[in-house]
């Protein structure tokens, strides 16, 4: 299928502009590049709905967003149809396991014929970064970046920030500046980390990520944070600790297969004494930080079951949060703010 020319296009995500733009009008693909002034938008329209400005504005009456999902969720791809429902409008979801996908449809065949359908917008989620991207020139809806690979997770990093802020009486403005912000673990491979570490550096967070050198290389740099090795250093002085999972999944199988499941580690024990949010760990905070985590949490491998439960833990909230967020997102792209 050819591409047709779109509205789009000159919002700067059409095939002529294969440059991608985060943050353009019309798609939400990532935090990286997005000035502080975007972000502070969807943040402060995040407040308002949090506040109930938009509560029976029934924006999306009589409209459907699809939930193109080609790599498993349970709390993204939950939250957006919440979010469509608490907007008048409903959601429609495509697994991958059941899609024509497995008979060799491309991503951006499938997406098109989804839209063709006639809905408002695709959220999509794919294993291969920059998926969103590439499917964002052939339709004439918006696209929401539900997380790419190891790529970026707009809407997680959108409602970390607005969770963090929450905490730290920030709402106003949205200056994180004086808030350091640790990012523990398996970040090479962390969408959700690439989005924070852009969103929360350019409200003025300092954004510290710590781990092994396969976890955290030195690249990580090139994306504004600052590199620690040395956990129980760090769990003193953060402001708030973000927790990642150890993405297994996204191990190189060419790269050692079935033999390397721990990529870079010698064991998960191992990792767990070093880098693991372990009770004594958590016991050493400061008195006001916080733990956060994007889930799915592994329970007893990079944080403790009574840390991501106790009192410091904001990962509940984060996942309320996520549902304004994410009615904050589609009140912007589809038109209702
Ligand atoms: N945080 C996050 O993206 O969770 P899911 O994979 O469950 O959507």
């Amino acid at each position: 299928m050819r591409a047709k020319m779109t509205s789009n296009e000159v919002l700067g995500s059409g095939k002529a502009k294969q440059r991608l733009q985060p943050g353009a009008v019309g798609h939400l693909l990532g935090l990286q590049g997005m000035s502080a002034q975007e972000l502070r938008s969807f943040l402060t329209l995040t407040q308002q709905v949090g506040r109930g400005k938009h509560e029976g504005s029934k924006v999306l009456a009589g409209r459907l967003i699809a939930n193109l999902f080609f790599e498993d969720s349970t709390r993204t791809r939950t939250s957006f149809s919440v979010a469509a429902r608490r907007l008048g409008g409903d959601a429609v979801d495509l697994i991958s396991a059941a899609s024509s996908v497995n008979k060799g449809e491309t991503l951006i065949d499938t997406a098109r014929n989804v839209e063709a359908m006639g809905v408002a917008a695709l959220v999509v989620r794919a294993k291969q970064s920059g998926v969103p991207h590439s499917i964002a020139p052939y339709v004439t809806c918006p696209v929401i970046n539900a997380g790419d690979g190891k790529h970026e997770h707009p809407t997680q990093g959108l409602l970390d920030i607005y969770t963090l802020a929450e905490h730290y009486g920030r709402l106003g403005g949205f200056d994180l500046s004086g808030l350091t912000v640790a990012i523990v673990g398996d970040v090479v491979s962390s969408r959700v980390a690439r989005s924070n570490i852009a969103g929360m550096t350019t409200l003025g967070a300092r954004v510290v990520c710590v781990g092994p050198p396969s976890m955290v290389p030195g690249s990580v740099r090139h994306l504004g944070a600052e590199i620690d090795r040395d956990m129980d250093s760090v769990v003193e002085h953060a402001d708030a600790v973000m927790m990642l999972r150890i993405q297994f999944e996204r191990v190189d199988s060419a790269k050692g297969g079935e033999a390397n499941k721990t990529p870079g580690i010698a064991s998960v024990r191992e990792y767990r004494e070093g880098y693991g949010l372990l009770e004594a760990r958590a016991a050493r905070m400061k008195r006001r930080a916080v733990v956060m985590h994007p889930g799915p949490i592994n329970r007893g491998i990079e944080i403790d079951g009574p840390v991501a439960d106790g009192p410091r833990s904001l990962v509940l909230r984060q996942v309320f949060n996520g549902v304004l967020v994410r009615m904050a997102v589609m009140l912007r792209l589809l038109g209702g703010a």
